[in-house]
């Protein structure tokens, strides 16, 4: 697929399933990834990949965190934590890897990191791989930051679910770029 065709039609495909992406297509999306847009080439990123038996352990470190958040939770809550990493063969974990900078602010770091996030999506669109960017609580919770080995500075900008969809793409709902964009009219 073109690049431009990948762009504008690309759809996440939340239903996943096995087999994964090979290391030739993983290599393909990785390398879409690094080449983001980047302030002061600081590569403020990095990516874990999650999968097999990894999946088991991420979803019982999902469930810790919810139990230490919540001692009241109830087993379905946690059956559904260990769930929630079982929704792909595979998983990449996006972190933005701030340092301080005296041009390049955090947020610009953050930007970088989900710049790259998406760069990986579009390009797994382009080689249909199933691809959808997930966050929630998560994403943001100390102790699974720190059961994943973050470092200060660390944020998750995503848990990128990847393998084969269960159905083909859907076609994007239909956008007006004039919603958006517009002329600036100085006064
Ligand atoms: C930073 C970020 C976090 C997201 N987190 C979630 C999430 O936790 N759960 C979810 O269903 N969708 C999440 N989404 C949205 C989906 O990835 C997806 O973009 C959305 O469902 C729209 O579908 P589309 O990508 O096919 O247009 C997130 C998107 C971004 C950019």
């Amino acid at each position: 697929m073109d690049a431009i065709t990948a762009l504008h039609q690309r759809v996440s495909t939340p239903r996943l399933t096995a087999p994964a992406p090979t290391p030739e297509q993983l290599e393909v999306l990785f390398r879409a990834a690094i080449r983001a847009a980047d302030h002061g080439n600081l590569r403020p990123w990095r990516f874990l990949v999650v999968e097999g038996e990894r999946l088991t352990r991420l979803g019982e470190v999902f469930a810790q965190a919810a139990t230490a958040k919540n001692p009241a939770i109830t087993q379905p809550e946690i059956d559904r934590c260990h769930a929630m990493p079982q929704r792909a063969p595979l998983i990449v974990v996006a972190i933005a890897r701030c340092q301080p900078n005296p041009k390049v602010p955090q947020v610009e770091q953050i930007i970088a990191a989900g710049a790259a996030t998406q760069n990986l999506i579009n390009a797994a669109f382009a080689i249909s791989v199933g691809a959808v960017w997930r966050t929630g609580d998560m994403a943001y919770d100390p102790f699974v930051k720190q059961a994943l080995g973050l470092a200060e500075g660390e944020e998750i900008v995503g848990f990128i679910y990847l393998g084969t969809p269960t159905v083909p793409p859907h076609a994007p709902r239909e956008q007006n770029p004039g919603d958006f964009f517009s002329a600036w009219s100085p006064e």
